[in-house]
């Protein structure tokens, strides 16, 4: 099974739709190792979502805070912001187990996947939409 990018989950801001686009593509990399029982790569890919969401979170959280007025953002932004700090203490639980033996290590894979799936489709499909169409409304009003 994979995490399928697929075009509806375009909410019209590119450089966080490519980043989006960028995470699904790498992270299929982990559901094939998940798979393949390829204990490296489910490693390496643990780790790539580790640093990618940082770098992606952060993106997103300066795009509010450069690009819509205060008044507009500020729920939004306070929204995403408590989002995106569940999923990296979330992430960090299944970070936290992964490092014990292997069998666990593939059942933690096992859930791990489903879950990021919903967390993804889930968060880009309401907060980030949410945060385009803010965007693009606040834009009007300069
Ligand atoms: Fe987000």
């Amino acid at each position: 099974m994979n995490i399928e990018w697929t075009d509806d989950l375009i909410i019209g801001v590119d450089i966080i739709d490519s980043q989006h686009k960028e995470f699904f593509r790498r992270t299929n990399v982990l559901f094939q190792s998940i798979e393949t029982n390829d204990l490296k790569e489910i490693a390496k890919t643990f780790l790539f979502v580790k640093e990618y969401v940082d770098t992606h979170f952060q993106t997103e959280e300066d795009f509010i805070k450069n690009n819509i007025n205060y008044e507009y953002g500020i729920t939004n932004y306070t929204e995403h912001k408590n989002e995106h700090d569940a999923f990296i203490r979330d992430f960090s639980e299944f970070e936290r187990i992964r490092i014990g033996d292997k069998n666990e290590m593939f059942t933690i894979a096992k859930e791990f996947q489903p879950w990021m799936q919903n967390w993804w489709f889930q968060h880009i499909n309401v907060i980030d939409r949410k945060m385009a169409i803010i965007y693009k409304k606040s834009m009007k009003k300069k």
